[in-house]
């Protein structure tokens, strides 16, 4: 209970004191970070989102605050008045080291019980605990900075983009379930019964919708929701920097969203980042990495070895590639001393996730001995033209993978690359790495589906010379999108968007989609392409992982403040949650579990 008017109108925030302010008299509100007791003296830590300030009592000068200090435990929210003096110890840790405030009087604003977890910098406090009290998480100095800069991004993207003659437009949250991709997050329609809205996915529909509507440049920092399984950089709801424009090529985005990348980077980060940025072609990324999101940071290329195998005693070579398929490899240079043979039994194991069959591998000792799981089926010209192709030396270990399907032997060494590269920590640069991935297929082919389905969504223009192709040969196709990559990971994504109503329709008709169902998921964008479409193209940037990176972060909950974790839960307020009949029964939904 509050039993008096306390004084809490403070002078400034706690970290902003300094030995300019020496000599007067203020006040400083937060919580207290601990509190020391030396017998006849009491020095409390007290912190606020600035830092924390040392407040000082001595039992000489007033006994009844010295009292009130005794009594003040962790996490208490305090008001104190007093006069800044110097410290006779200073702290140059931290920023007030040098001062610190003599109190004479005090205030206790709110008490504390005992946190589930200290707060502190750097927990090690495990994280369910810190996600179930993240409200005292949040107090943690450097979770907190992280969600300061966070704000400091999105202030930046809204002024840049603002700059260069971008609308924000705010989008629904509840929209028409359309396919795009992942599941959609469904919400009950309570009047139409048995109807449905979704969540949006991303307002890809309503931003093209808004060049077509004539708003010519469109941002918005857009929530997005996916039900789909999540990993360390993905959430079912996260938020896009989104935005479209019109009578655009693929260039002109680029160069927008460079231009933005390039302010952020400085801003934040102090980097300089050089642009253009180094685009690479969809095919090249697959050949050379493995993968459609490159970690430049380091070498282990992949390498075919398909003309040098292909008639090889061993037989998972030489069949495999008789049969149409492909034998690649990367060298991982200088780990051989360092990998046992159980690690490599371990890797052999794991690769099988990705779909490789087997890995064949080979170890190249200093002395230049050599163990190998393949070697010994080898003649010694194939041996020498295996290690010259893939550049192995002493120290290097050879890893290879044959199979039918390409896609599985690029992908598995791809992962295989960035798994042996974190292990072995091949990467030595702290400097951001960004690319652009370009000319990417339209399409790709849905094995369970037994269809192809748009790479992107199904909004993406193909390229001018391919729209022949469409029907024919979609495998042949390539499509007028680009993502961004930094690090090794997808941080944004964006097409120049099909403007024309046949070539809209015919996108449907590559995808399978009847006319019935095309009309019944998208007939409010194909009518609305009946009037005057300008040309135009977008990106949309995931904000969460740009932030994630930018900041080094493990996990993709480190820069949301109320983040989900992997079973979509949100630990804080326990839910998803079951609601009552009462509920229900407005909803008109009756629940069955088998
Ligand atoms: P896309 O689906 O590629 O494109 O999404 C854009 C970017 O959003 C981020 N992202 C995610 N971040 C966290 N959790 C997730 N579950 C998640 N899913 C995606 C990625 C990705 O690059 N409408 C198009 C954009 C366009 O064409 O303009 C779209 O949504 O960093
Ligand atoms: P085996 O003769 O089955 O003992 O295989 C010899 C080596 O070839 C082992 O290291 C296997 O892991 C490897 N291997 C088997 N299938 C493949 C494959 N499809 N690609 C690469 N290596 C393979």
């Amino acid at each position: 209970m509050i039993e008096t008017i306390k004084n809490f109108k403070r002078t400034k925030y706690c970290g902003d004191f300094s030995v300019n302010d020496i000599g007067k008299e203020v006040t400083v509100c937060g919580w207290v970070q601990r509190q020391r007791d030396l017998g006849h003296l009491i020095f409390i830590d007290l912190r606020d989102r600035t830092g924390v300030v040392q407040l000082a009592f001595d039992e000489q000068t007033d006994k009844k605050i010295f009292q009130k200090a005794f009594e003040v435990r962790s996490e208490f929210v305090l008001s104190a008045k007093g006069i800044i003096r110097e410290r006779s110890s200073k702290n140059m840790q931290i920023k007030t080291g040098e001062i610190e405030i003599a109190v004479s009087e005090l205030d206790v604003l709110s008490e504390a019980e005992t946190t589930p977890f200290e707060i502190v910098e750097n927990s090690n406090a495990n994280e369910e605990l810190r996600l179930k009290y993240r409200y005292l998480d949040l107090r943690r100095p450097d979770v907190q900075d992280k969600i300061i800069i966070r704000h400091k991004i999105v202030k930046i993207a809204h002024d840049y983009f603002n700059e260069n003659g971008f609308i924000e437009v705010e989008t629904p949250m509840l929209i028409r379930s359309t396919p795009e991709g992942a599941r959609d997050y469904l919400v009950p329609s309570r009047i139409f019964r048995g109807s449905f809205f979704a969540l949006p996915q991303s307002p890809q529909l309503y931003k093209q919708l808004l060049m077509l509507a004539g708003f010519d440049r469109y941002f918005q920092v857009a929530r997005c929701f996916r039900d789909e399984d999540l990993r360390a950089d993905r959430q079912p709801e996260f938020t896009q920097l989104d935005f479209e424009m019109s009578f655009v090529d693929e260039n002109d985005v680029i160069s927008i969203t460079e231009g933005f990348i390039k302010k952020v980077f400085k801003k934040i980060l102090n980097e300089d980042i050089t642009v253009p940025l180094k685009r690479l072609t969809y095919f090249e990324a697959m050949n050379r990495f493995g993968t459609d999101k490159p970690d430049l940071r380091f070498g282990m290329e992949i390498v075919d070895l398909t003309e040098t195998l292909k008639n090889s005693e061993f037989k998972v070579f030489s069949d495999t590639i008789a049969s149409g398929g492909t034998v690649r490899a990367i060298n991982a240079k200088g780990i051989a001393s360092r990998l046992p043979r159980k690690e490599i039994d371990r890797l052999a194991e794991w690769i099988k996730d990705y779909g490789a069959k087997g890995l064949a591998w080979t170890k190249i000792n200093f002395d230049l001995s050599s163990s190998s799981s393949y070697e010994k089926f080898l003649n010694e010209n194939e041996i020498i033209k295996v290690r010259k192709t893939v550049g192995a030396q002493n120290d290097d270990a050879i890893f290879i993978v044959a199979d039918n399907d390409i896609k599985i032997v690029l992908e598995s060494l791809g992962a295989l690359r960035c798994e042996l590269a974190n292990k072995f920590e091949f990467i030595k640069t702290s400097e951001p790495n960004l690319l652009w991935i370009t000319d990417f297929p339209l399409f790709e082919f849905d094995k369970d589906e037994n269809r192809y389905v748009a790479m992107h969504h199904p909004f993406t223009a193909p390229r001018f010379k391919d729209i022949s192709k469409l029907t024919s040969e979609p495998q042949n196709v390539y499509a007028r999108a680009y993502d961004l990559v930094f690090n090794g990971n997808e941080i944004g994504g964006g097409s120049i968007r099909i403007n024309d109503l046949e070539l809209q329709n015919k996108m449907f008709k590559a995808l399978g989609f009847s006319e019935e169902e095309a009309q019944n998921k998208f007939g409010f964008l194909l009518e609305a392409f009946k009037y005057g479409v300008p040309p135009h193209g977008g990106l949309a940037f995931g904000l969460d992982r740009l932030i994630m990176l930018m900041l080094k972060c493990k996990s993709i909950r480190d820069v949301i403040a109320f983040p989900k974790v992997a079973s979509s839960a949100e630990l804080m307020s326990a839910s998803p949650n079951l609601v009552n009949k009462k509920q229900l029964d407005e909803l008109s939904i009756r629940l069955n579990f088998n």
